[in-house]
Parts: structure tokens; sequence; C-alpha cells
């Protein structure tokens, strides 16, 4: 690790698994192309703040981005640069991206599932791929979720939808890690990590994370 970069816990998110899981998504999954909208949910948390900031560099020309609350809304737009975001907790989320992107998207990362993915397909333009790096909303679910009811517009839009698992990209490890720490001390890349004081407290950091209490990467130090 060079730590002259960034801080060693970098290596377990921006620079380390969650960045690379991002770079893949955006890349090898959706081919995000210049002059791309792209749509990020989950937008502020460690994937997702990531994935916003790499689309822009890929050369993204709009990145919106959806997350719980105002202060995350405000955080997307302000420090993570991203163009328009959504407080998913205001409810209309058809509409919020309607407004957000009103020329629709071409690609939608999606870290949240559900309702997203149901916004997301609605306002594909055509030839639109959906990277499926997660579906956070059902992972506690006690009842089965149904699927999003709008698939069959992935038809005349000529849609790709495509689920991944980072692990089959470690070949893109040094090629990311290369631009990463390029976007990094250039100041085009910035992280953020909520740290969790004590092993004790690891199940609770876990749960909070599952709640949203995080922005960027959620991390346990196991010694002070
Ligand atoms: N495919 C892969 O290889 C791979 C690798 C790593 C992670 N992942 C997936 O990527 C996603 C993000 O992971 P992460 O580690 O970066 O976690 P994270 O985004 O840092 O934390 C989870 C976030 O999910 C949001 N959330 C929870 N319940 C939600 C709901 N019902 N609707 C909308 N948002 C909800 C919360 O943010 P809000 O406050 O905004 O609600 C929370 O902060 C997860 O789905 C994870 O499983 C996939």
């Amino acid at each position: 690790m060079d730590t002259s970069l960034a801080p060693a816990e970098a290596y377990l998110g921006v620079l380390g698994m969650t960045g690379l899981t991002a770079y893949a998504g955006l890349t090898e999954i959706a081919g995000v192309q210049e002059g791309d909208v792209v749509f990020v949910s989950g937008a502020a948390g460690a994937v997702g703040s990531v994935a916003g900031q790499i689309a822009r560099q890929l050369g993204a020309s709009r990145v919106v981005g959806s997350a719980g609350g105002p202060e995350k809304k405000r955080r997307l737009l302000e420090e993570f640069g991203f163009d328009a975001a959504i407080d998913y907790r205001e409810g209309d989320l058809e509409g919020q991206l309607a407004e957000a992107a009103p020329k629709g998207i071409d690609v939608y990362f999606d870290n949240v599932g559900g309702d997203h993915l149901r916004a997301a397909i609605g306002a594909m333009r055509r030839n639109g791929r959906i990277a499926i790096c997660g579906m956070i909303s059902q992972y506690n679910a006690t009842e089965p979720v149904p699927g999003p009811d709008n698939l069959a517009l992935t038809i005349g839009k000529r849609l790709t939808l495509r689920g991944f698992l980072v692990g089959d990209h470690g070949h893109l490890a040094p090629e990311y890690a290369e631009r990463a720490a390029g976007w990094i001390s250039e100041g085009r890349l910035r992280y953020d990590q909520t740290v969790v004081q004590g092993i004790d407290n690891a199940v609770g950091a876990f749960l909070d994370m599952m709640r949203g209490a995080n922005t960027g990467k959620m991390l346990v130090r196991l010694t002070s």
C-alpha cells in the first residue's frame, strides 16, 4: 500500500474492492461512453459514491444519484460532484428521476433494486445498459419481493441488464489502481468513510450500514 497517496484504510474502500466494484460495473458491464447520462442508486454509500465520480471521469455528460435524506442529497451535490440528486425518502422516485434526467438515462448502476430498478427501467433510453451490482432494498425482506412490473419495456428500448460480481474482474485491479491513484491525487475522486471503534461494535456497525447510517465505506477499527 502506498500510504503517501491515501491512508491505509482507503485500501479497504475506494482503492480496494469497493472502488474496483464501481469501476468494473461501469466499464466492463455497462460500458459507459462519452456523453452518457448515468444514474447511480445508493449513491452516498461506499460503492455508489465512487461510481458516480468514476462515471464522470469516463466521460458521462450528466450524473444523477439517489440516496436517503436531505443531508446525503446535499453531500452528493456538494462533495461528490453529482449533477443532480434524489432523496428517495421523499417519494415519487419516477417524478424525481424525470426531473433530474429530463432526457432519460443511458446507464443505471443499481445498488438497490426494487423501486429504483423499476424507475430506472422507465427512464432508460434506447440501447441503455443496467449494471446490477446489488439489491440492498430486499436483503432483509421477510417475504418474497415482487420484481419490477415494467420489464416489458426492455424489449422496445433494447436494454441490457447484467449482474456481476467484483471477484470476476480482478484482472482490472492494476489498471484501476493506477487510474484511481491519479484521480485521487488530482482531486477528481473524493472518498468518505464512517469509522466505528472496537470489534464489540461490529454487529451494530453492520446493521447501521444496512439502515443507512454510513456515508462512504463503513469500517470497524479493531484497535484504538
Ligand atoms: N456485485 C458485487 O460484486 C458487489 C460488491 C460490493 C457491494 N455490492 C453491493 O453494492 C451495494 C452497495 O454496497 P456498499 O458496500 O457500497 O454499501 P453502502 O452503499 O455503503 O451501504 C448501504 C446503503 O444502502 C442504502 N439502503 C439501505 N436500504 C435501502 C433501501 N431500502 N433503499 C435504498 N437504499 C437503501 C443505505 O443508504 P441510504 O441512507 O441512502 O438509504 C446504506 O447506506 C450493496 O447492494 C452491495 O450488496 C456488490
